[in-house]
Protein backbone atom coordinates (compact mmCIF):
# COMPACT_ATOMS: atom_id res chain seq x y z
CA UNK A 1 0.00 0.00 0.00
CA UNK A 2 1.37 3.37 -1.22
CA UNK A 3 -0.99 5.84 -0.15
CA UNK A 4 -4.32 6.07 2.24
CA UNK A 5 -7.11 8.47 2.57
CA UNK A 6 -8.60 8.82 6.09
CA UNK A 7 -11.83 10.60 7.22
CA UNK A 8 -11.48 13.15 10.40
CA UNK A 9 -14.68 13.30 12.02
CA UNK A 10 -15.34 16.66 14.32
CA UNK A 11 -16.85 16.65 17.31
CA UNK A 12 -19.13 18.64 19.78
CA UNK A 13 -19.26 18.55 23.25
CA UNK A 14 -22.86 17.30 25.03
CA UNK A 15 -21.34 18.22 28.21
CA UNK A 16 -18.30 19.83 29.15
CA UNK A 17 -17.39 20.10 32.89
CA UNK A 18 -13.85 21.30 34.41
CA UNK A 19 -13.64 19.39 37.78
CA UNK A 20 -10.24 20.75 38.63
CA UNK A 21 -7.01 21.99 38.36
CA UNK A 22 -3.97 19.93 37.96
CA UNK A 23 -0.14 20.75 38.97
CA UNK A 24 1.04 20.87 35.31
CA UNK A 25 -1.44 23.57 34.62
CA UNK A 26 -4.19 21.00 32.77
CA UNK A 27 -7.57 20.80 34.09
CA UNK A 28 -9.60 17.67 34.79
CA UNK A 29 -12.13 16.99 32.83
CA UNK A 30 -15.57 15.53 32.76
CA UNK A 31 -17.12 15.86 29.34
CA UNK A 32 -19.99 13.79 26.95
CA UNK A 33 -18.60 14.03 22.96
CA UNK A 34 -19.99 13.38 20.50
CA UNK A 35 -18.70 12.74 16.68
CA UNK A 36 -20.60 14.47 14.10
CA UNK A 37 -20.57 13.93 10.05
CA UNK A 38 -18.84 16.84 9.07
CA UNK A 39 -15.12 15.75 8.32
CA UNK A 40 -12.05 16.52 6.81
CA UNK A 41 -10.07 14.34 4.72
CA UNK A 42 -6.32 13.65 4.83
CA UNK A 43 -4.63 12.25 2.23
CA UNK A 44 -1.19 10.18 3.19
CA UNK A 45 1.23 9.14 0.07
CA UNK A 46 4.62 7.52 0.66
CA UNK A 47 7.55 9.51 -1.67
CA UNK A 48 10.48 8.71 -3.17
CA UNK A 49 12.18 12.78 -1.84
CA UNK A 50 13.40 12.58 1.41
CA UNK A 51 11.16 14.30 4.58
CA UNK A 52 7.46 15.28 5.18
CA UNK A 53 5.88 17.48 3.54
CA UNK A 54 2.74 19.07 4.30
CA UNK A 55 0.05 21.04 1.94
CA UNK A 56 -3.94 22.19 2.69
CA UNK A 57 -6.54 23.38 1.14
CA UNK A 58 -6.33 26.53 3.55
CA UNK A 59 -3.05 29.43 2.58
CA UNK A 60 -3.27 30.27 5.98
CA UNK A 61 -2.56 26.71 8.22
CA UNK A 62 1.40 26.16 8.99
CA UNK A 63 2.32 23.47 7.04
CA UNK A 64 5.21 22.77 9.19
CA UNK A 65 6.09 21.07 12.70
CA UNK A 66 3.36 23.81 14.34
CA UNK A 67 0.71 21.99 12.52
CA UNK A 68 -0.47 19.05 14.34
CA UNK A 69 -0.87 16.70 11.59
CA UNK A 70 3.35 16.93 11.04
CA UNK A 71 3.59 16.92 14.71
CA UNK A 72 1.81 13.28 14.76
CA UNK A 73 4.07 12.17 11.64
CA UNK A 74 6.90 12.72 13.10
CA UNK A 75 5.75 11.30 16.48
CA UNK A 76 4.76 7.95 14.74
CA UNK A 77 8.30 7.64 13.12
CA UNK A 78 9.94 8.40 16.61
CA UNK A 79 7.77 6.02 18.31
CA UNK A 80 7.76 3.32 15.91
CA UNK A 81 11.33 3.40 15.38
CA UNK A 82 10.26 3.30 12.00
CA UNK A 83 12.79 5.48 10.03
CA UNK A 84 11.66 8.81 9.19
CA UNK A 85 11.16 8.43 5.28
CA UNK A 86 9.54 10.03 1.76
CA UNK A 87 5.58 11.21 3.28
CA UNK A 88 3.18 13.59 2.12
CA UNK A 89 0.32 14.51 3.32
CA UNK A 90 -2.39 16.49 1.96
CA UNK A 91 -5.63 18.08 4.30
CA UNK A 92 -8.82 18.63 2.48
CA UNK A 93 -9.87 20.95 5.01
CA UNK A 94 -13.88 21.47 5.96
CA UNK A 95 -14.36 21.66 9.70
CA UNK A 96 -13.25 25.22 10.49
CA UNK A 97 -9.82 26.31 12.88
CA UNK A 98 -10.03 26.80 16.29
CA UNK A 99 -13.37 26.69 16.66
CA UNK A 100 -13.77 23.91 19.47
CA UNK A 101 -14.84 21.39 17.07
CA UNK A 102 -11.17 19.38 17.61
CA UNK A 103 -10.58 19.58 14.07
CA UNK A 104 -7.09 20.09 14.48
CA UNK A 105 -7.36 16.99 17.00
CA UNK A 106 -8.81 14.92 14.45
CA UNK A 107 -6.06 15.29 11.48
CA UNK A 108 -3.27 14.56 14.48
CA UNK A 109 -5.29 11.55 15.12
CA UNK A 110 -6.24 10.53 11.13
CA UNK A 111 -2.23 11.05 10.66
CA UNK A 112 -1.52 8.21 13.56
CA UNK A 113 -4.13 6.00 12.19
CA UNK A 114 -3.26 6.19 8.47
CA UNK A 115 0.38 5.51 9.28
CA UNK A 116 -0.17 3.02 11.40
CA UNK A 117 -1.65 1.18 8.15
CA UNK A 118 0.34 2.57 6.10
CA UNK A 119 3.56 1.26 7.49
CA UNK A 120 2.00 -2.00 9.04
CA UNK A 121 3.15 -0.97 12.49
CA UNK A 122 0.71 -2.85 13.69
CA UNK A 123 -0.14 -0.37 17.00
CA UNK A 124 -3.47 -1.37 19.10
CA UNK A 125 -6.25 1.08 19.44
CA UNK A 126 -4.88 1.66 23.14
CA UNK A 127 -1.37 2.66 21.78
CA UNK A 128 -3.02 4.66 19.58
CA UNK A 129 -4.56 6.51 21.87
CA UNK A 130 -1.54 7.13 23.78
CA UNK A 131 0.56 8.17 21.06
CA UNK A 132 -2.63 10.73 20.58
CA UNK A 133 -2.28 12.21 24.26
CA UNK A 134 0.90 13.47 23.52
CA UNK A 135 -0.23 15.59 20.62
CA UNK A 136 -3.22 16.82 22.63
CA UNK A 137 -6.06 16.05 24.96
CA UNK A 138 -8.72 15.79 22.05
CA UNK A 139 -6.80 13.31 19.92
CA UNK A 140 -7.74 10.16 22.10
CA UNK A 141 -11.56 11.00 21.86
CA UNK A 142 -10.87 11.38 17.96
CA UNK A 143 -9.52 8.21 17.41
CA UNK A 144 -12.25 6.71 19.08
CA UNK A 145 -15.42 8.15 17.51
CA UNK A 146 -18.89 7.91 18.37
CA UNK A 147 -20.08 8.98 21.93
CA UNK A 148 -18.05 8.81 24.98
CA UNK A 149 -17.43 10.09 28.48
CA UNK A 150 -14.08 11.74 28.56
CA UNK A 151 -12.30 12.03 31.88
CA UNK A 152 -9.09 13.22 32.93
CA UNK A 153 -7.66 15.63 30.76
CA UNK A 154 -9.91 13.88 28.04
CA UNK A 155 -7.93 10.52 27.92
CA UNK A 156 -10.26 8.07 30.06
CA UNK A 157 -12.59 7.03 27.41
CA UNK A 158 -16.02 5.09 28.35
CA UNK A 159 -18.20 4.67 25.06
CA UNK A 160 -21.62 5.51 25.55
CA UNK A 161 -24.79 4.28 23.87
CA UNK A 162 -25.12 6.58 20.48
CA UNK A 163 -27.39 9.70 20.28
CA UNK A 164 -30.08 9.29 18.80
CA UNK A 165 -30.73 10.70 15.40
CA UNK A 166 -31.34 14.48 14.97
CA UNK A 167 -29.91 17.59 13.22
CA UNK A 168 -26.99 19.55 14.15
CA UNK A 169 -26.60 22.58 13.32
CA UNK A 170 -23.19 24.52 13.80
CA UNK A 171 -22.38 28.32 13.28
CA UNK A 172 -19.13 29.63 14.32
CA UNK A 173 -19.12 33.28 15.09
CA UNK A 174 -15.82 34.83 12.94
CA UNK A 175 -13.61 34.91 16.10
CA UNK A 176 -11.28 32.46 16.54
CA UNK A 177 -10.89 31.48 20.22
CA UNK A 178 -7.36 29.85 22.06
CA UNK A 179 -8.23 27.21 24.26
CA UNK A 180 -5.24 27.60 26.39
CA UNK A 181 -6.65 30.95 27.13
CA UNK A 182 -9.73 30.25 27.61
CA UNK A 183 -8.96 27.67 30.31
CA UNK A 184 -6.60 30.39 31.75
CA UNK A 185 -9.60 32.70 32.04
CA UNK A 186 -11.46 30.09 34.01
CA UNK A 187 -11.80 30.70 38.14
CA UNK A 188 -13.04 27.27 38.91
CA UNK A 189 -14.10 29.18 42.31
CA UNK A 190 -16.28 30.93 40.27
CA UNK A 191 -17.84 27.92 38.46
CA UNK A 192 -21.56 27.56 40.77
CA UNK A 193 -23.07 25.52 37.77
CA UNK A 194 -22.25 21.75 37.00
CA UNK A 195 -23.49 19.69 34.28
CA UNK A 196 -25.87 16.84 34.90
CA UNK A 197 -23.55 14.56 33.32
CA UNK A 198 -25.74 11.12 35.45
CA UNK A 199 -28.81 13.05 33.59
CA UNK A 200 -27.31 13.12 30.46
CA UNK A 201 -25.97 9.19 30.13
CA UNK A 202 -29.95 8.46 31.50
CA UNK A 203 -30.87 10.42 28.53
CA UNK A 204 -28.70 8.46 26.16
CA UNK A 205 -29.42 5.56 27.64
CA UNK A 206 -33.37 6.07 27.09
CA UNK A 207 -32.16 7.67 23.54
CA UNK A 208 -34.55 10.51 24.62
CA UNK A 209 -33.27 13.23 22.80
CA UNK A 210 -35.57 16.51 24.06
CA UNK A 211 -33.63 15.11 27.55
CA UNK A 212 -30.12 15.22 26.23
CA UNK A 213 -31.07 18.49 24.76
CA UNK A 214 -32.02 20.13 28.09
CA UNK A 215 -29.00 18.51 29.65
CA UNK A 216 -26.42 19.94 27.64
CA UNK A 217 -24.22 22.39 29.47
CA UNK A 218 -20.56 23.57 28.53
CA UNK A 219 -18.68 25.35 32.06
CA UNK A 220 -16.57 27.29 29.78
CA UNK A 221 -18.83 29.18 28.38
CA UNK A 222 -19.36 30.93 31.19
CA UNK A 223 -15.47 32.32 29.60
CA UNK A 224 -16.14 32.40 25.93
CA UNK A 225 -19.93 33.11 26.28
CA UNK A 226 -18.98 36.52 28.38
CA UNK A 227 -16.21 37.63 25.59
CA UNK A 228 -18.27 37.28 22.92
CA UNK A 229 -22.08 37.46 23.73
CA UNK A 230 -22.96 36.48 19.83
CA UNK A 231 -22.94 33.34 21.55
CA UNK A 232 -25.76 33.91 23.51
CA UNK A 233 -27.16 35.64 20.93
CA UNK A 234 -26.80 32.65 18.49
CA UNK A 235 -28.39 30.26 20.80
CA UNK A 236 -31.55 32.29 21.42
CA UNK A 237 -32.12 32.47 17.65
CA UNK A 238 -31.44 28.58 17.08
CA UNK A 239 -33.98 28.38 20.26
CA UNK A 240 -36.23 30.58 18.18
CA UNK A 241 -36.26 28.29 15.05
CA UNK A 242 -37.06 25.52 17.21
CA UNK A 243 -33.80 23.91 18.34
CA UNK A 244 -34.70 21.31 21.42
CA UNK A 245 -31.50 23.03 23.05
CA UNK A 246 -28.30 25.13 21.55
CA UNK A 247 -25.02 25.28 23.56
CA UNK A 248 -21.25 26.28 22.59
CA UNK A 249 -18.96 23.38 21.58
CA UNK A 250 -15.58 22.69 23.77
CA UNK A 251 -13.68 26.37 24.14
CA UNK A 252 -15.64 27.55 21.31
CA UNK A 253 -17.07 29.84 19.78
CA UNK A 254 -18.86 27.29 17.85
CA UNK A 255 -22.50 26.90 19.16
CA UNK A 256 -24.52 23.78 17.97
CA UNK A 257 -27.88 23.14 18.04
CA UNK A 258 -30.05 19.95 18.41
CA UNK A 259 -33.05 19.86 16.19
CA UNK A 260 -35.52 16.99 15.83
CA UNK A 261 -37.15 18.09 12.96
CA UNK A 262 -35.44 18.51 9.73
CA UNK A 263 -37.75 21.63 8.07
CA UNK A 264 -37.04 23.35 11.27
CA UNK A 265 -33.50 23.23 10.74
CA UNK A 266 -33.10 23.46 7.13
CA UNK A 267 -34.75 26.84 8.17
CA UNK A 268 -32.42 28.09 10.79
CA UNK A 269 -29.70 26.72 8.45
CA UNK A 270 -30.63 29.22 5.72
CA UNK A 271 -31.43 31.91 8.54
CA UNK A 272 -27.37 31.43 9.57
CA UNK A 273 -25.91 30.75 6.71
CA UNK A 274 -26.44 34.02 4.92
CA UNK A 275 -24.88 35.71 7.81
CA UNK A 276 -21.66 33.08 8.73
CA UNK A 277 -19.98 31.79 6.55
CA UNK A 278 -18.92 28.66 8.84
CA UNK A 279 -22.61 27.33 8.96
CA UNK A 280 -23.05 23.62 8.94
CA UNK A 281 -26.07 21.59 9.22
CA UNK A 282 -24.92 17.60 10.05
CA UNK A 283 -26.03 14.37 11.74
CA UNK A 284 -24.73 12.66 14.77
CA UNK A 285 -22.07 9.79 13.32
CA UNK A 286 -20.75 6.64 15.34
CA UNK A 287 -17.50 6.17 13.57
CA UNK A 288 -14.00 7.14 14.85
CA UNK A 289 -11.29 8.12 12.19
CA UNK A 290 -11.63 5.39 9.42
CA UNK A 291 -10.15 5.24 5.93
CA UNK A 292 -12.48 4.87 2.71
O1 LIG B 1 -4.21 19.33 24.74
P1 LIG B 1 -4.54 20.52 23.91
O2 LIG B 1 -3.39 20.99 23.07
O3 LIG B 1 -5.80 20.37 23.13
O4 LIG B 1 -4.85 21.65 24.96
C1 LIG B 1 -4.67 23.02 24.66
C2 LIG B 1 -4.61 23.78 25.95
O5 LIG B 1 -5.86 23.74 26.64
C3 LIG B 1 -3.61 23.28 26.97
O6 LIG B 1 -2.34 23.83 26.75
C4 LIG B 1 -4.20 23.74 28.28
O7 LIG B 1 -3.89 25.11 28.50
C5 LIG B 1 -5.69 23.65 28.05
N1 LIG B 1 -6.27 22.40 28.53
C6 LIG B 1 -6.46 22.23 29.91
N2 LIG B 1 -7.02 21.06 30.35
C7 LIG B 1 -7.39 20.09 29.49
C8 LIG B 1 -7.21 20.25 28.11
C9 LIG B 1 -6.64 21.43 27.66
O8 LIG B 1 -6.14 23.11 30.70
N3 LIG B 1 -7.92 18.98 29.97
Amino acid sequence: MDQIIVKTHAKINLTLDVVGKREDGYHDLCMVMQSVSLHDRVMLKKTKEEGISLSTNLPYLPINRNNIAYKAAELFFSATGIPSQGLSIHMEKHIPVAAGLAGGSSNGAGVLFGLNRLFDAALSPQELRQLGLKLGADVPFSLLGGTALAEGVGEILTPLAPMPNCHLLLVKPRCSVSTPKVFGKLNLKEVHYHPDTSGMLQGLESKDLSEIAHRMYNVLETVTGKDYPEIGRIEEKMLSYGALGSIMSGSGPTVFGVFQQKSQAESAFRHFRRRYRDTFLCTPSNLGIHSK
